[in-house]
């Protein structure tokens, strides 16, 4: 793992923006692994500034999202598919076809999963994946206990993380108690992985994924037997690593 600290918010995202811009220019059909949530949203800022500058062209990207809410229409303003139009593919020129994110009105759970494992094969695997991490340690919406083993499937979100997500919706009644994510197999069969994180709150579940004893209890520490990781912290969220 390559662990990078830097002093705040701002500069976590200008270094993740960059390593995606690279990683664009070096392959310009990359596959790129996305994520939501509070965490990456200035570095799609950064991606919008960098392309409005003509310095990083999407047109040949593709994309696939880490998760969306189950039973969650793609129109309502708390699906993931609409905060990723709202903050990043609505202000880029990424070809609308090559966007996925997993359908959360989908009737048929396990043809959608398993279609969503195939687009991902056939576009030739995830060649950069960014991901978040939770305060009980999941990376995209696999929660404590995963299991390792797992592609796209439908999780139950933990009551952690509904709490935590309930800061987006009127009332936590309102949160979706189950969601689509990517598998850890899904994540950890990426060539490269961004994992950012940033303030007090994440410096537990930091340590626990970094530091910590590989585990099923702390999703993110599988991370520790991938080749190609590269965190970002901003000195906060690096406040609790032994390094
Ligand atoms: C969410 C998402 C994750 C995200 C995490 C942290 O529930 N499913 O992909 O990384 O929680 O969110 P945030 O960046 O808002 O702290």
């Amino acid at each position: 793992m390559r662990i990078i600290i830097v002093n705040n918010y701002e500069e976590m995202s200008k270094k993740a923006a960059m390593m995606i811009a690279s990683q664009v220019m070096l392959k310009p059909d990359s596959v790129l692994g996305l994520a939501t949530g509070d965490t990456p949203l200035g570095m799609y800022k950064e991606l919008i500034q960098l392309y409005s500058k003509n310095e990083v062209d999407f047109k040949e990207v593709t994309t696939f999202n880490l998760d969306e809410y189950y039973g969650i229409n793609r129109k309502n303003p708390q699906s993931y598919y609409e905060y990723m139009m709202a903050n990043l593919f609505n202000s880029i020129n990424i070809n609308r076809k090559n966007i996925h994110v997993p359908d959360g009105m989908s009737q048929d759970v396990n043809a959608i999963c398993s279609d969503y494992e195939e687009k991902i094969k056939k576009a030739g695997g995830i060649d950069m994946q960014v991901l978040g991490i939770g305060g009980n340690g999941h990376i995209g919406f696999n929660e404590p206990d995963v299991n390792f083993e797992a592609r796209t499937h439908l999780v139950n979100l933990d009551e952690q993380t509904i709490e935590a997500n309930s800061r987006f919706f009127d009332s936590i009644g309102d949160v979706p108690v189950k969601a689509l994510s990517m598998g850890i197999k899904t994540i950890m069969n990426s060539k490269k992985i961004i994992l950012l994180a940033n303030g007090i709150s994440k410096a537990e579940s930091i340590a626990r994924a970094i530091n910590g004893k590989i585990s099923p209890k702390v999703p993110a520490s599988i991370l520790q037997l991938h080749n190609d990781v590269t965190v970002i912290l901003d000195s906060e969220a690096a406040s609790g690593l032994q390094i």
